[in-house]
């Protein structure tokens, strides 16, 4: 099928670059000419493991394109994806108006039959404005099916995610529509490809057919919403659980793995530590809040959510404070920067709320992250010492302080570490170790929910926010 993605976000580019590798030809469209530029050089604005061989494969191949001309690609395509930024507005609510723009454009530019598809997060009833706009400014006796298809791409793993998903939700008025989005992920859902993570035929990865799911584009845009927030309150039960280990003196990863076990509630999302951050997870969560609000539901268990998320930075703050007594004119190593590993993107990135609320003690902080630091330099205060190498962060340090779990970082050397350290204690924000671990290695630990540092008090004293 001949595709038109408008927005070259981490979404649209993601997703463009995945549908040209099964086969459609592809047409990226940007506002933003510099980067539209950068991509026809093969330079890509995101680091997403295996995206870049896919996107210069793809282009070689003549199936993936990057334009400015976006006009010339919405009359070209059969099929166009909208997949422009919702940022959040001050009140939480969705900003919709890039959406708005691009499917005024699309009205006016297009001709013939188009099925017009909703990738970017909106608020309910979002593709019953898009419909009525198409229709208001429609020239050229062009036809509109809309179709909302959310996507459930995680930053880091969103190759992966996008060969081998869970369900795909397709929500569309018409059996024609729903055939034409059979038809364009039928690869996906047959198995028909080769996996570009892995280099091997679908059959061979771990790939399982996902469930296809049709309902009415209200439900699927209410899905996504629903399907991130709930993953949140997983993650804040997960720390509210390991809150109430430690006041308890237990160990809340046994804790959470126990309640795991239960395949009703499965093991995933359960992982304490410092909590969400990112670009999708708080905004979602505030636009679904606006979202119920505006249906005249008062969603107070979501508000909860984020009480319980917002403290997690001060708890691990009160907690170094606490293990070093006096945080101003100590060196600290910090280990992470990016919101998850896997990524560059410090979005809301709970490490870098710790970085920003650590620096208002004058104090020194030596940072590395593998592929986070460009991002971070951008945004921290030029104090801030840049590490070549993640053992550079222990030089002369009293605490290293590990803010995101990069698998790399357990593979330490950690006894060298604790050499260069001046005071050998590990405060773990991601839970990236088991207690008794780093003790071994003669280090003072302390994670979240897995008791509190030794010598200081005594297992049973709360740290609360
Ligand atoms: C998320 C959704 O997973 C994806 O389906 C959606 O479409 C986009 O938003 P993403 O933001 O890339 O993806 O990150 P995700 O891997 O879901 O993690 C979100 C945050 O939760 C991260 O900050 C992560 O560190 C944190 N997290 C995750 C926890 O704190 N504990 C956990 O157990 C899991």
């Amino acid at each position: 099928m001949e595709l038109c993605i408008i927005g070259a976000g981490y979404v649209g580019l993601t997703t463009g670059a995945c549908l040209s590798e099964i086969g459609h030809h592809v047409a990226v469209t940007d506002c933003d000419a510099a980067k539209i530029a950068d991509l026809e050089r093969g330079r890509l604005p995101i680091y997403e493991e295996f995206l870049q061989p896919l996107v210069e494969g793809n282009q070689a191949a003549g199936r993936l394109r990057f334009t400015t001309e976006a006009p010339a690609a919405i009359a070209a395509a059969e099929a166009i994806f909208v997949c422009v930024g919702t940022p959040p507005d001050r009140d939480g609510k969705a900003n919709l108006a890039a959406v708005e723009r691009v499917t005024r454009q699309i009205a006016e530019c297009a001709a013939g039959h188009k099925l017009i598809i909703g990738k970017s997060t909106v608020p309910a009833r979002t593709a019953e404005h898009i419909r009525r706009t198409l229709d208001t400014f429609a020239r050229n006796r062009a036809s509109f099916e809309v179709v909302s298809n959310p996507e459930f791409l995680r930053e880091g793993t969103g190759v992966y995610d996008f060969f081998h998903p869970d369900r795909i939700v397709v929500g569309c008025d018409t059996a024609a529509a729903a055939a034409r989005m059979r038809e364009l992920y039928r690869p996906v859902l047959e198995g028909l490809f080769q996996c570009p993570c892995h280099a091997r035929p679908a059959a061979d990865c771990g790939w399982h057919a996902p469930a296809w799911m049709e309902t009415s584009t209200t439900s699927a845009e209410l899905i996504k919403h629903a399907a991130n927030s709930f993953l949140s309150l997983k993650i804040s039960y997960a720390n509210a659980i390991a809150d109430i280990c430690e006041l308890a003196g237990a160990d809340a990863l046994a804790v959470l793995r126990g309640i795991g076990l239960d395949r009703r509630i499965g093991e995933a999302f359960l992982r304490p530590g410092l909590g969400f951050g990112g670009f999708c997870f708080p905004k979602d969560l505030s636009a679904f809040l606006e979202i119920a609000a505006e249906l005249g539901y008062d969603f107070r268990l979501l508000r909860e959510v984020q009480a319980i998320n917002a403290e997690r930075v001060a708890l691990f703050v009160r907690k170094l404070r606490e293990s070093l007594w006096v945080l101003e004119d100590k060196t600290l190593g910090v280990l992470g920067l990016a919101f998850k590993p896997g990524t560059d993107d410090t979005r809301l990135s709970p490490a870098m709320a710790v970085a920003h609320e650590l620096l208002k003690h004058k104090l020194r902080l030596q940072v590395y992250d593998p592929k986070a630091m460009e991002r971070a330099r951008a945004e921290l205060p030029p104090e801030v010492v840049y590490c070549g190498h993640p053992e550079a962060v222990a030089e002369g340090a009293e605490a290293v302080l590990i803010l995101t779990e990069w698998p790399e970082f357990r593979a330490l050397d950690w006894t060298a570490m604790k050499a260069r350290m001046l005071r050998p204690l590990v405060l773990d924000g991601r839970n990236l170790f088991r207690a008794g671990e780093l003790e071994a290695l003669g280090f003072e630990y302390a994670a979240l929910g897995q008791g509190v540092v030794a010598h200081t008090t005594s297992a049973a004293a709360p740290v609360t926010s």
